[in-house]
């Protein structure tokens, strides 16, 4: 709406948004930029016919939802029967289609990117599945995101930040965060998440172009995680993203003003970039 009229808004476009809203179109597409993404079949009806190249364990999640809504600990299935049971369930429940998708085991990484003309990549967020108990997958499901992890005595020990991996890696990965913004047209932030199998090949998961943006750190939210880490405040991260769309929009003519609004990005971050 406030595109059509013509109303100047932070965040991504419609068109990013609708994308990355549904799994599947987003898999597509970054499939067709040579990105790598699990291999998956989309499923609509009842009656399907399960492609038999995918590989068991798989895991089952609605295609256009969030924040772990539908993925839980039994959506990891290790055999057809569970996963019919499952799958004709989340048809049910959520009334939309239901992504399958081959299980990647390994590190989990969620990447913000920040800012445009050039957007940068904030410190990389490491999941910590050793908090988990034995009995519970190795996923951010509802069950662990909503209740095992907001339980935890200590939420940062749900995470690592920034997360300890080579800088060789590192330079892999963010530069396929990168692309990823760029493929999907996205606007002044957001959160990219990661699977690396044993191989270190990295696999996209999904974009959120709506990244959650909680305040309170005693709540695990994981843009804010990164900007703290790299030294924003909560409120700088606000005004970086609310200064990134106003530039973009080109909407204040004062000079000044407009060399004022780069100051909440931290001097070390943008140093660090620099010498990286
Ligand atoms: N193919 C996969 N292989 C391994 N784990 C997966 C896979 N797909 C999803 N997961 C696990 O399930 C979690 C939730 O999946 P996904 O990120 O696709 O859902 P979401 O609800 O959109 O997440 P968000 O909370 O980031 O919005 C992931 O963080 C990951 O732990
Ligand atoms: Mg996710």
């Amino acid at each position: 709406m406030l595109e059509m009229l013509k109303i100047p808004f932070t965040h991504s476009g419609s068109l990013a948004h609708t994308i990355s809203l549904d799994k599947a179109l987003t898999k597509i597409l970054i499939q067709h930029h040579g990105i790598l993404t699990p291999k998956y079949q989309l499923i609509r009806t009842h009656r399907y016919t399960l492609n038999p190249g995918l590989r068991f364990p798989l895991i089952i999640k609605p295609n256009s939802e969030g924040s772990s809504m539908g993925i839980f600990n039994d959506n990891l299935v290790y055999d057809k029967i569970k996963l019919y049971e499952r799958v004709n369930w989340l048809l049910i429940k959520f009334k939309q289609p239901v992504i399958v998708e081959e299980y990647i085991d390994g590190r989990e990484f969620t990447i913000s990117v920040l800012g445009n003309n050039p957007p940068r990549v904030l410190p990389i967020v490491e999941q910590n599945f050793s908090v988990f108990p034995n009995d519970i997958p190795h996923i951010a499901s509802y069950e662990a995101k909503w209740i095992f992890e907001d339980n935890l005595p200590n939420p940062k020990d749900a995470y690592f930040c920034p997360a300890q991996i080579s800088s060789s890696f590192k330079s892999k990965i963010e530069a396929i965060c990168l692309r990823i913004y760029e493929i999907l047209n996205c606007k002044d932030v957001c959160r990219i998440d990661f699977r690396v199998d044993k191989n270190e090949n990295i696999y996209c998961l999904e974009v959120n172009t709506l990244p959650g943006m909680i305040p309170n750190p005693d709540i695990i939210s994981y843009l804010p995680v990164a900007a703290h880490e790299a030294g924003f405040s909560f409120e700088g991260l606000v005004n970086t993203i609310l200064n990134e769309a106003i530039k973009r929009y080109n909407i204040l003519s004062n000079k000044k003003t407009v060399s004022k609004m780069n100051n909440y990005w931290p001097q070390s971050f943008l140093f660090a970039k620099k010498n990286h």
